[in-house]
């Protein structure tokens, strides 16, 4: 049987931190070491730059970053093929062309690209970058162009897979069957797709700065816990607490194993009789928080060595990169070809 494709990825505008952990890459990390998929990492760096345009170096420096968060957490380059979207120019050449089948009315409508504009209105106010604008085609480029047949998304980017599956059905209904339908998929846990922010708002985002990242080190970590967002109306600790909109509980529910129960907090056997308790009353959140950060440290300082590590040696990292450019622009560039006999545009 033919292995599914993936391809999944990111902007390197930041370094990643808990929330596309839970999210995205602990999933990624599992699909990899499955063996029953051929997986491409993209590190969306001209996609960066559709909202940093005046920002190159940030864009040019998480690449590293980003780099080194993905291999920290698993990924394996004999496994998976890591690449650099900006180096493979048949996926610029690819957007081009399936732009002529997208209709400004069509892009104005996508959920995700009104959603983005809006919040983006400070930066942006009415003068929206085209290249911004149109970054659904470009990534419809970067999905096709390696057949991909499963593409691990956030919810918030369903709808940039539904314009690539608009675009697939377009472009094979008038130039014949060339470009493999590709689905979208979200991580059905629905706590680890949307970890809050450690200030309780529902988004955790770098510029929102209440993130904990995955190179944080272990007193970050503990300062970020220790201030962190709780039930503001558990004031004594036989107050009854809610779990709901409580940051310390949403993490706990996605990270806590039942052996963090077991070497921390044995008077708990799992999270449900831990949050039974919270709700009930008598349960402070000292407590609940001295766990979580017992949690978070266990889970994050292989990840944090791993990646110091690697910081260590940035050009192995780069070699990765280059290596892993290499096969992904093979494909691009066979894809590509398809493409351009299914268009008419071969000449010589
Ligand atoms: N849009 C993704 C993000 O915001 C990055 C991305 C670019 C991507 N091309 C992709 C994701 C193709 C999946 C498939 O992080």
């Amino acid at each position: 049987m033919k292995k599914e494709i993936i391809l999944t990825g990111e902007r390197p505008t930041g370094s990643l931190h808990i929330g596309h952990y839970a999210g995205a890459l602990a999933r990624r990390v599992e699909m990899q070491n499955s063996g029953n998929y051929e997986t491409f990492v993209i590190i969306a760096d001209a996609q960066g730059l559709t909202d940093n345009a005046d920002n190159p170096e940030k864009v040019h420096d998480n690449v590293l970053q980003v780099a080194c968060d993905n291999l920290a957490v698993g990924i394996d380059p004999a496994k998976s093929t890591m690449f650099i979207q900006s180096q493979i120019p048949e996926l610029t050449e690819l957007t081009f062309y399936y732009s002529n089948l997208v209709t400004v009315a069509r892009l104005s409508r996508n959920p995700t690209v009104k959603s983005e504009i809006a919040d983006k209105k400070e930066k942006f106010g009415a003068s929206v970058p085209v290249g911004f604008f149109m970054y659904p085609v470009s990534q419809a480029a970067d999905i096709t162009a390696f057949d991909a047949t499963v593409v691990p998304v956030g919810e918030d980017q369903m709808p940039v897979i539904e314009q690539t599956q608009e675009i697939v059905h377009k472009f094979n209904s008038v130039y014949g069957e060339t470009l493999v339908m590709p689905k979208g998929i979200v991580n059905e846990n629905e706590n680890a797709r949307r970890l809050p922010g450690t200030d309780g708002n529902s988004k955790m985002g770098k510029s929102l700065g209440n993130v904990i990242n995955l190179g944080d080190s272990a007193d970050d970590i503990a300062a970020k816990i220790k201030t962190m967002f709780t039930d503001p109306l558990h004031l004594r600790v036989e107050d009854p607490g809610h779990t709901a909109n409580n940051p310390v509980f949403a993490y706990l529910s996605v990270f806590a194993q039942p052996e963090h129960f077991a070497a921390f907090l044995p008077e708990y056997k799992n999270y449900a009789e831990l949050s039974a308790h919270y709700e009930r009353g008598g349960l402070g959140d000292v407590k609940v928080k001295k766990f979580l950060n017992d949690v978070l440290q266990e889970t994050l300082r292989p990840i944090r060595e791993r990646r110091e590590q690697l910081a260590r040696d940035p050009g192995a990292v780069m070699e990765i990169l280059r290596v892993g450019t290499i096969r992904a622009r093979e494909r691009a560039a066979a894809t590509t070809d398809r493409v351009k006999k299914a268009m008419r545009l071969i000449y010589f």
